[in-house]
């Protein structure tokens, strides 16, 4: 695996792989690499000749007062994975590399960005797309994989990719849990173990309100009272937001019709944690 820092040794790779006639996939990550993660390269090396994974604790997608500066950081452990899922390169920049101070051209996908995690981190999103399209721009030409576990994320990268013609096909790929339901994120290494073993309600809440859509529920409010009052009940965990939403818009929808994505967050402790699942409205 060939390990880059610049935007100008990772481009020339990349070109030259695609000039050989190759395929490239990219696999954007912030490091502290779990089998999330891992899904995510394995795929790429299985369907692109080449596999990039970057690695870049993205500076403008945390607020002030975020985990920026305890973000879990493993680079030797993160290279050893992504090696073993079949990288074939291993983008790490400096922040110098990726951001000229200071940064005057930000990426904003407008109210796909506004709602959900839009209201409690308002600049986040903004700071995801600002990144994606740089790496996209150094990447060149490519598949680019993102997980489901951040929907809304998806959702702004995919309309971004859209908007501003990037020759780059954005594949969406399932979350990945653990044994009882939580979804792998590299911030569940915040958690207690008190906070461990809470945190699966985030989860199963949201499973309860795709079996209430399946058997019929179809008021809005009903399915996210539902929901945001199971992950309430938990007093480890702090209620963000609980909702249901369009999956190709991520508007809402009254009554509820159609393929939906529900999508809850909450605190427990020093970890804010997201998830969502699928459910359809016959
Ligand atoms: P990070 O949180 O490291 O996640 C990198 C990619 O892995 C994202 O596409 C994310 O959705 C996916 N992922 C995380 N946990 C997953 C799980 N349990 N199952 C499946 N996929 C999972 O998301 C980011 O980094 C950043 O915002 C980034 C896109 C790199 C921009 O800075």
């Amino acid at each position: 695996m060939q390990r880059t820092s610049t935007v100008a040794a990772t481009r020339q790779a990349l070109d030259h792989a695609r000039a050989e006639g190759g395929t490239v996939g990219l696999v954007p990550t912030m490091g502290y690499l779990h089998p999330g993660h891992a899904s995510l390269i394995e795929r790429a090396a299985a369907e692109c000749d080449v596999t990039a994974v970057t690695i870049f604790v993205n500076p403008l997608q945390f607020a002030p007062g975020e985990d920026l500066d305890a973000y879990p950081r493993d680079l030797a452990g993160d290279a050893a994975l992504a090696e073993g899922c079949g990288a074939d390169l291993l983008f790490v920049p400096p922040i110098e590399e990726m951001y000229a101070e200071p940064t005057l051209t930000t990426v904003d996908v407008a109210e796909l960005a506004a709602h959900l995690e839009g209201i409690t981190r308002p600049t986040h999103l903004r700071g995801v797309a600002t990144a994606v399209a740089k790496l996209f721009n150094i990447a060149g030409p490519c598949r680019a994989y993102f997980g489901e576990k951040d929907f809304q994320q998806l959702a702004v990268v995919r309309r971004m990719a859209l908007d501003l013609s990037f020759p780059v096909e954005v594949v969406g790929c399932p979350t990945v849990r653990e044994p009882d339901g939580l979804a792998l994120s590299s911030r569940n290494a915040y958690l207690s173990p008190a906070e461990r073993a809470a945190a699966p309600v985030l989860h199963w809440a949201l499973v309860v309100g795709a079996a209430a859509v399946a058997a019929g529920e179809r008021h809005p409010a009903a399915v996210r009272g539902l929901v945001g009052d199971l992950i309430a009940a938990e007093p480890l965990a702090d209620l963000d937001y609980a909702e249901v939403v369009d999956a190709a818009t991520l508007a809402s929808v009254e009554p509820l019709a159609g393929e939906l994505r529900i999508l809850a967050a909450a605190r427990f402790g020093r970890a804010r944690l997201i998830d969502n699942v699928a459910v359809l409205a016959h």
